[in-house]
């Protein structure tokens, strides 16, 4: 059988996937695009050291497009997935996009009918669902081994400071200085709908103050974001993320109505299970699930990297069981609008706002010229800024400092 024809969209984060497609016997990679050109020179070098010498490398997304192949994976700007991804699915092609799903709730219901429309494959690239910890949790939740949820926590606390330089290269515009607090929630919610299989319904948001140590670097937003989360079984759900201090491993857990799971870090699962009339006499137990596939745990995000791109490739083929696990764009935009919709709640004094079912057409209507976000080129006249706590301006000189950081190679 001939092998998938794959591109990649996007050289930075996009060299993972890269990586993956060249470790699969059943897709080759045939081009890349990139418009920094160093990026692409990456890429080449990685490929070619692989024995693949006839990938086409392109600067112009329109000269990519052109290019015979059957699936894209789209690593470009996360608040840029849409726009492009619709086009490739009308083209014909399959996509997986890296996070986020969407920019806006506009964006949500467009995507959703363009998958519908084309019957193209879409997955969403949530790697952080699929370490070895968090996919045993989704395993014996749903054996019911511990109940029915009444609560989770989700965190991704990660303090990018240190990196901002390399991440942001002094733009004033990128969408890392650009983004709200609450947008980039995929983390944190993402892995406890995976797990639960239970769908967000409402949602609070907070945000912490913005911090010297982030505006110093370009970015004038609220630090540390968090949404609380009523989910369709009336479970609460506190999810949490942004660029604050962190005294160790991220938390993922949630509470049943029989026991308690929680990722404890260092790929060790901690398990409370209580029997039938227990109450309280449950048994206790801490271990290291194995791998879902073998080799796996070499890939990066804890394992979590191998997962999205494989279950890609094997969705497009038809494989049933890959075909489960692959995240579907209904499941996406539930990991992604809980963060949009906080924004909302935040900018109404913390009011909750009601997460909408867009598998229900009839409930899509009232999102369609939705642009609420403080991307001001999606926005249009829906534009909100990113701190709204505090008018803070940045000055010019601050992005070129981080900028001759980057290109010094200097952290932040
Ligand atoms: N899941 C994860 O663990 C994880 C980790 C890092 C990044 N990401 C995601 O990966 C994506 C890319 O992030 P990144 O860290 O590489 O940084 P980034 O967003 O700065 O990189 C985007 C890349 O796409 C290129 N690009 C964008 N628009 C283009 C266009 N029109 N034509 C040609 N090239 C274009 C840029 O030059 C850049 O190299 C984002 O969606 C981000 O959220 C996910």
């Amino acid at each position: 059988m001939a092998k998938l024809k794959i591109g990649v969209f996007g050289a930075g984060r996009g060299i993972v996937m890269v990586r993956q497609i060249l470790g699969n016997p059943d897709a080759e990679l045939v081009a890349v695009c990139d418009k920094y050109v160093p990026l692409l020179e990456r890429c080449k070098k990685v490929a070619e050291e692989a024995g693949l010498t006839g990938v086409e490398y392109f600067t112009d997304f329109e000269d990519f497009i052109q290019c015979d192949m059957d699936a894209v994976v789209l690593a470009n700007y996360a608040n840029e997935h849409v726009p492009y991804g619709i086009r490739l699915l009308e083209s014909g092609r399959h996509i997986m996009t890296e996070c986020l799903t969407c920019a806006t709730m506009k964006e949500a219901v467009e995507l959703i009918e363009a998958v519908e429309r084309t019957g193209k494959t879409y997955t969403y690239a949530e790697n952080y669902c699929y370490t070895p910890v968090r996919w045993e949790m989704r395993e014996r939740y749903r054996r019911g081994d511990i109940g029915e949820l009444m609560y989770a926590e989700g965190e991704y606390v990660h303090d990018c400071s240190s990196i901002w330089p390399g991440i942001t290269y002094g733009e004033r515009n990128h969408w890392r200085n650009t983004h709200y607090s609450t947008f980039y929630c995929t983390h944190s919610i993402g892995p406890i709908l995976s797990i639960s299989g239970l769908r967000p319904v409402k949602v609070t948001g907070y945000e912490t103050q913005n911090m010297p140590y982030m505006r110093n670097l370009g970015y004038a937003a609220p630090c540390g974001a968090i949404e609380l989360i009523t989910l369709e079984n009336g479970a609460i759900l506190k999810s949490l993320h942004g660029s604050i201090k962190n005294n160790g491993h991220s938390n993922y857990q949630i509470n049943c109505s029989r026991g308690a799971m929680k990722d404890i870090g260092d790929g060790q699962l901690s398990i409370y299970v209580e029997g039938e009339n227990e109450n309280c006499r449950g048994k206790r137990e801490i271990y290291k699930p194995a791998p879902v596939v073998i080799g796996s745990e070499k890939s990066g995000h804890g394992g979590g990297d191998f997962f999205t791109t494989h279950y890609f490739i094997q969705s497009i083929l038809g494989d049933p069981v890959a075909k489960e696990r692959a995240i579907d764009v209904y499941t996406a935009v539930d990991m992604c609008i809980p963060g949009i919709l906080a924004y909302k709640s935040i900018c109404n004094d913390n009011n909750s706002v009601k997460i909408p079912n867009l598998r229900n057409r009839e409930e899509r209507d009232a999102y369609r010229n939705d642009t609420f976000c403080s991307f001001k080129e999606i926005a249009g006249e829906q534009y909100v800024p990113n701190n709204i706590q505090e008018d803070v301006q940045i000055p010019d000189e601050v992005y070129e400092e981080v900028r001759r950081r980057w290109i010094a190679g200097e952290p932040g």
